[in-house]
């Protein structure tokens, strides 16, 4: 603890986080940040982080060093969310070893929203005028009517692969999965259960949104004091989330999510939970 100018300053320590947004990419990893950093005990990395898959021979001291700091023992939370992790086979291990009592918590949505999702983000980093890019038909179908399974964006949203590997090393109830849809319709809904699993007050309400009817999501609401004068603002995620949609040939949709229905029922049955998207009968 210091003291200056006549007031305490409590002093604030780096340390592993002890919650972690592991997934998924496209799943609306942003907007669950964004908004949970908006209880006053989170304290959020900003960029994504990228240790357990990217960074892993830096060392844990390079991890820490990305963290906010916390106040020790004052119910702080420090998070980061780097969405690679999901996917990424080192990862489980990696993180049991560095601390098997850590929270972890998974955005997902409808894998065909979420694939249609990420194909569009590889497209917009690659729409230069003058620049070609691939349609999503010719890196999803093969050329006999298949399905391209190859296709790393299309393998991302097969959650139960990527879900197994994390349920070796972490019981079902560290794992808290935030339903990627309703996070979108009602964001104060879905933060309460995160409140809840982190074991933190319930802060977040309606009155902390506000929608914004040309964005068509709703944005944080911030409320500024100065001095006696308050004043409310929004604060929107950046042109990246929300885009608008990719073109799509007519059946396409519906190839894909029969193509996941088999794959939906078995993540169903792993997490024993369902969530709405198409899925085969058990
Ligand atoms: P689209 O841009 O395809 O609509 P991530 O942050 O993991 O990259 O996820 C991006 C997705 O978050 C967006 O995908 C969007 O659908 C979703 N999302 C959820 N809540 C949002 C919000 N309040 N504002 C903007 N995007 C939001």
């Amino acid at each position: 603890m210091s003291v200056g100018f006549g007031h305490i300053v409590p002093k604030r320590i780096q340390r592993t986080p002890q919650a972690i947004i592991m997934g998924s990419k496209k799943g609306g990893t942003r907007a669950l940040i964004e908004f949970i950093k908006l209880h006053p005990k989170v304290k959020a990395a900003g960029p994504e982080v990228h240790y357990f898959d990217r960074h892993y021979d830096k060392g844990v001291d390079w991890y820490i060093s990305k963290m906010k700091g916390i106040v020790p023992n004052s119910g702080e939370i420090a998070i980061e969310k780097t969405p690679a992790y999901f996917r990424t086979p080192e990862a489980p291990t990696r993180v049991y070893e560095m601390d098997p009592s850590v929270r972890l918590l998974l955005i997902l949505r409808d894998p065909v929203k979420r694939l249609i999702s990420d194909y569009n983000h590889g497209r917009s980093k690659h729409l230069e005028p003058g620049n070609n890019y691939p349609t999503l038909e010719e890196l999803v179908f093969t050329h006999e009517d298949g399905i391209n399974t190859t296709y790393s964006r299309l393998q991302r949203s097969i959650y139960h692969l990527h879900m197994s590997r994390w349920l070796v090393h972490f019981p079902l109830e560290q794992i808290h999965i935030v339903h990627g849809e309703k996070l979108i319709e009602s964001p104060w809904t879905e933060l309460n259960k995160v409140e809840a699993f982190l074991n933190i007050t319930s802060e977040i309400s309606e009155n902390n949104f506000l929608f914004n009817t040309s964005k068509k999501f709703y944005c944080a609401r911030e409320v500024r004091s100065h001095g006696v004068w308050q004043h409310t603002r929004e604060k929107c995620l950046g042109r990246s989330k929300g885009r608008p949609k990719p073109p799509i040939s007519e059946g396409t949709e519906e190839r894909l999510s029969d193509f996941f229905k088999p794959h939906n029922r078995m993540f169903y049955d792993l997490v024993n939970r369902e969530f709405g998207w198409p899925a085969s009968d058990t």
